[in-house]
């Protein structure tokens, strides 16, 4: 494992913060029990990100994904949860009109899923609300570079960082790491970014896109599964194909049916109940 978690066995924010430098952290998305249950023995941080708005309810983007919606399944993910720390991202229009309303938020979070910490996206903006939710016990994870809730800004979903703005980002990794984040997401920048980054701030840095030069990688679950297939990011691999196996399943089970060869014999039950062994 690449951290250690407290004496009880669970991770905390604190612990995945000592774990700067080690063995890399393993971290990735959930956004339901069973999926956290699978999770959970392997990983350091599950993060219930707002990627659930794409993945699971077919948004075209995070933008509408709503504090009902991340709350409903951080609990769900919570309760399949014993080792790892969760993550709940907080959702676009949660947090950036003030500190106040970020607490606010954050802190409905906490109360009613049983998270470890809050991540929200934005660097050198963000940070004075980084250090307002830390400062009243919220710790938080930041994340940088490529931010979807941003991507009517940016234009699409490109590479972050590259030439001139490289410098941005490092200085958004230091704004955050400065304000008190307890790490950090680098989502698709060069690795030669990466790298500079992961050197320059004490706190670790978990990649997507980013390269192994982080201090952790995270990937979206349903993405390495081959479960959500709108579109394969180069910085993902896939370990699975979960969804041509479900397909391929649903197709043979629509067959039998119509050709009557289930239910069969084994899945029928008689008029009395057969009698129980001694
Ligand atoms: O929403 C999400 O799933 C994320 C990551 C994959 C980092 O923010």
């Amino acid at each position: 494992m690449s951290a250690n978690p407290t004496a009880k066995g669970r991770h905390t924010a604190a612990t995945i913060r000592a774990a700067k430098g080690g063995t890399p952290l393993v971290s990735l998305t959930a956004y339901t029990t069973p999926m956290a249950r699978w999770a959970d023995p392997h990983c350091d941080v599950v993060l219930v990100g707002d990627s659930v708005g794409m993945v699971i309810h077919g948004l075209p983007s995070t933008l509408g994904v709503t504090m009902e919606m991340m709350i409903l399944h951080a609990q769900a993910v919570e309760r399949g949860l014993e080792r790892a720390l969760m993550v709940v991202d907080m959702p676009f229009g949660s947090y950036e009109e003030s500190p106040a309303q970020a607490f606010r938020n954050a802190a409905r979070i906490m109360a009613e899923t049983g998270a470890g910490a809050v991540k929200l996206e934005g660097g050198t903006a963000m940070a004075p609300t980084i250090g307002f939710l830390t400062a009243r016990g919220i710790p938080v994870m930041a994340h940088i570079g490529l931010t979807p809730q941003s991507v009517h800004a940016f234009g699409g979903y490109g590479v972050q960082g590259r030439g001139e703005a490289a410098a941005r980002v490092l200085e958004d990794a230091g704004a955050v790491a400065e304000a008190g984040a307890f790490s950090v997401v680098l989502e698709k920048i060069p690795e030669s970014l990466a790298r500079t980054v992961t050197g320059a701030v004490p706190i670790p840095t978990i990649g997507i896109g980013a390269s192994p030069a982080c201090d952790g990688q995270v990937l979206v679950t349903d993405d390495m599964l081959g479960v959500f297939g709108a579109f394969q990011p180069k910085f993902v691999k896939r370990y699975a194909a979960l969804g041509q196996d479900a397909e391929a399943a649903i197709a043979t089970y629509a067959e039998e049916v119509r050709a009557r060869r289930f239910p069969g014999p084994e899945h029928v039950f008689a008029d009395t109940a057969p009698e129980k062994r001694p």
